[in-house]
């Protein structure tokens, strides 16, 4: 089955579907260090460029359309929870692809989006409100949507993102998978050996275990067994009720941008070629690649029942 990418990051919801059997044959991003870890570990293409900008007709044929598109809020001027009042989103973006490609070429069969859990209660329930009409009502498609954590898919990393799966088959009876039981913690996944960079200076030490201050007090919690969820800015030190630090050889340190990449369910072969700074970035942005996986699974078994499964 043929994939089209987008927002795709350093592939963590392609790594899932490639693994599931499915072939992707376009992705794009517009932030050229994500481009360059792509190309490191991926064989497809992946086009550097703004989504907005890339003409619809160059896009090829596709099947299946993945993508964990940034939220943003949406104008509502006409209430109507309509195509148009999505106008100027990255959705809007994902909505027009889909209709061109319905117009021009083929439906594509399905849709596959993530993004954040509060992408359901965002201005209050209307921004996915609308988001659900789009999809089902403008563009025709059966809508499952649920909230799953990464650590209910074996890895041991709290992170709930919102999946939103889409089928052009009104037969189509998707279900998210199955939890399974979590047999890692966050200090299986520990190097060793690791540089001295990574630790906290006598100095910085108490500000980074203080507990929040002012309007964000939070408990100050280091060495958990189910890691915090990674974040973008993970490159700035983050105080310990936000961030992950662990305790090794009797010194507090940080994660490394490997302990990251483990977090999300990326193979220790997965290169990294870009600074650290980077790198956090990147893993705290990714899709775990088993959440992406156990929901890929699903997908194809959906579409072998309904007898739509093609091996292209
Ligand atoms: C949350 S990350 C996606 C993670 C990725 N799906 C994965 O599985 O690892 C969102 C990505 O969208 C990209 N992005 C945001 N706006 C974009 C645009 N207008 N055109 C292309 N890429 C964009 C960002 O650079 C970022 O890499």
């Amino acid at each position: 089955m043929r994939i089209l990418s987008l927002f795709s990051g350093i592939g963590g919801l392609d790594s899932g579907f490639i693994e599931a059997g499915f072939n992707i044959v376009w992705a794009n991003d517009f932030d050229k260090y994500a481009v360059e870890t792509y190309r490191a570990n991926y064989d497809n293409e992946i086009v550097l460029g703004d989504i907005n900008k890339i003409a619809l007709e160059t896009l090829p044929d596709f099947d299946v359309l993945i993508g964990g598109f940034p939220c943003q809020p949406f104008s509502m001027m006409g209430s109507e929870l309509g195509f148009e009042d999505t106008r100027g989103t990255l959705f809007f973006r994902i909505a027009e692809i889909i209709k061109y490609k319905t117009e021009h070429h083929n439906k594509p069969r399905v849709l596959v989006l993530e993004n954040v859990r509060t992408l359901r209660t965002h201005d209050k329930g209307k921004t996915f409100k609308t988001i659900k009409h789009v999809l089902e009502n403008d563009l025709g498609y059966k809508v499952f949507d649920t909230v799953l954590n990464t650590a209910d898919y074996g890895i041991p990393q709290t992170r709930n993102r919102t999946y939103i799966v889409c089928f052009a088959n009104e037969d189509a009876e998707f279900s998210f998978p199955d939890k399974m039981p979590l047999q890692l913690t966050l200090q299986d996944l520990l190097e060793e050996n690791v540089n001295n960079k990574y630790f906290l200076s006598e100095t910085i030490l108490p500000t980074i275990l203080s507990d929040g201050t002012g309007g964000y007090k939070a408990k100050s919690e280091i060495d958990l067994s189910i890691a915090r969820p990674l974040c973008a800015t993970m490159g700035k030190m983050h105080r310990a009720c936000q961030d992950n630090y662990v305790t090794q050889n009797g010194r507090v340190r940080k994660l490394t941008p490997r302990e990251c990449a483990r977090l999300q369910g990326f193979p220790d072969n997965f290169v990294i070629p870009v600074s650290d700074c980077q790198a956090y970035k990147q893993f705290g942005n990714a899709v775990t690649v088993n959440v992406a996986r156990a929901v890929a699974t699903e997908v194809r078994n959906t579409l072998e029942r309904l007898g739509e499964w093609n091996d292209d």
